[in-house]
């Protein structure tokens, strides 16, 4: 069968080698240099899965054309192309549209343009294939986010920065669509330390909404990272949330399901109603330990409260600031639990990040630490999304292939 067309939009001197790469790929690539010659095309043309548009030189046109492609009924992908510094508010993407950021090869946007294609639904509807973007209405097997929780009632043990480098690796390094939950109602810092300030919150949206104004789903709350990650907090202050009740955040949860592969969600240290109800709704819940008497004390006693819940079989140890001198089995033996996987030290490589609104996974892409949130991500997509993996990993066709980023395949731990 053949490939769908994808329509590239970025400045003259990207053009060409995106077009040829994508070609090479057996994709019909179509380049335009204006929103009109777009027009024309789309007005012609009902089987264009994604387009490519520049989100920073000329920011009027590509505005325009992400307008076109999203005009009536017609709901085309946008993949945005831009640095770092121009990602700001001025388009608000649906839950299909994605960032890619500069520098870039552009062997890794063809495996962004990849993925997009596979979380596209084709419809015949006799008149040639439509590609449409997946919605609420049209979703299939490949949508059903898996619901990561990462939890331990000990504070401080590396939640958060689990969390947030894991949903970072499954987004850039496995071509996994995440949604990232910050539901520490507490001390939730989630969406500050990525540098994303005076965000709206569920709290906010809710109380909104409260007040006559419309409801909305997590994605349309949810801020875009730079990194590709879609990101929501619960809220920005631990008063008056009685709002959050549950039920409803979990539902909420539920709901944004079909608009993901992955649900990542970051919880504060206390067995709370909220926490409960979301561990009910996890997939998976990661623990993570660092090697020392109270974390494993908190790991152990968090395993008792599992059995009473009847959640035992979803928790995995993830060892975290395991240097050295750190028995695995040890661990696995004295807390009950299996270990999914260990996390070295990363010393100050998570301050640094964090200084500049960005996870290691972005930073640093080359140092071990990032290559142990690689082998994690790795895993859980093997587990829960093999079909995935087959695009994310496509290193055994060729053993010349090059990660996303040109790095390396990461051998996953055993
Ligand atoms: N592998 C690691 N290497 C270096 N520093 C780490 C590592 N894991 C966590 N840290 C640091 O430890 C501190 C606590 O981590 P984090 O905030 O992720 O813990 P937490 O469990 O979410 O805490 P809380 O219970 O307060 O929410 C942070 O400063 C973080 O940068
Ligand atoms: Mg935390």
């Amino acid at each position: 069968m053949a490939r769908p067309a994808i329509v590239i939009a970025l400045p003259p001197e990207e053009r060409g080698a995106v077009a040829d790469e994508l070609r090479a790929a057996g994709f019909e690539a179509i380049t335009i240099g204006t929103p009109s010659e777009l027009e024309v095309l789309l007005a012609d043309r009902n089987d264009i899965a994604v387009a490519i548009l520049d989100g920073e030189r000329d920011f009027d046109a590509s505005i325009e054309c992400y307008g076109l492609l999203h005009e009536g009924a017609r709901s085309i992908p946008a993949l945005m192309v831009m640095s770092p510094e121009s990602l700001n508010a001025l388009f608000s993407p649906t839950a299909t549209d994605e960032f890619f950021s500069r520098p870039y090869s552009v062997d890794s946007l063809r495996w962004r343009v990849e993925a997009m294609c596979i979380r596209s639904v084709t419809v015949d509807d006799g008149s040639g294939p439509v590609i449409q973007g997946g919605s609420m209405e049209m979703v299939d097997w490949s949508r059903r986010a898996t619901v990561i929780a990462v939890f331990n009632p000990k504070g401080g043990v590396g939640k958060t920065t689990v969390a947030t480098n894991l949903a970072s690796a499954l987004q850039l390094h496995q071509n996994q669509k995440v949604l990232l939950v910050d539901a520490d109602t507490v001390t939730g810092h989630v969406t500050t330390s990525l540098g994303l300030e005076s965000v709206r919150t569920v709290a906010d949206s809710w109380r909104d909404q409260a007040e006559g104004g419309d409801a909305e789903t997590l994605t349309e709350i949810a801020a875009a990272h730079v990194s590709g990650l879609t990101i929501v907090a619960l809220t920005s202050t631990p008063l008056n949330i009685d709002i959050l009740e549950p039920g409803r955040v979990t539902d909420a949860i539920t709901t944004s399901r079909p608009m993901y592969d992955f649900i990542v969600v970051d919880l504060h240290p206390s067995y709370s109603a909220l926490n409960k109800a979301i561990f009910e709704k996890a997939d998976r819940i990661l623990v993570p330990v660092t090697p020392d008497v109270p974390a494993l004390r908190a790991a152990v006693q968090l395993r008792e409260v599992a059995i009473e819940l009847g959640i035992q079989d979803r928790l995995s140890l993830v060892i975290n600031r395991a240097n050295s001198g750190v028995s695995v089995a040890d661990m696995e033996k004295t807390v009950g639990m299996p270990a999914l996987a260990l996390i070295r030290s990363g010393g100050l490589l998570f301050v640094r990040a964090a200084n500049e609104g960005r996870t290691v996974i972005e930073m640093y892409p080359k140092e071990r630490v990032t290559e142990d949130f690689d082998a994690i991500a790795e895993r859980l997509v093997r587990t829960f999304a093999p079909e995935a993996a087959t695009v994310a990993m496509p290193v055994a066709r060729s053993s010349g292939f090059r990660r996303p980023f040109g790095r390396a395949k990461v051998p996953a731990r055993a």
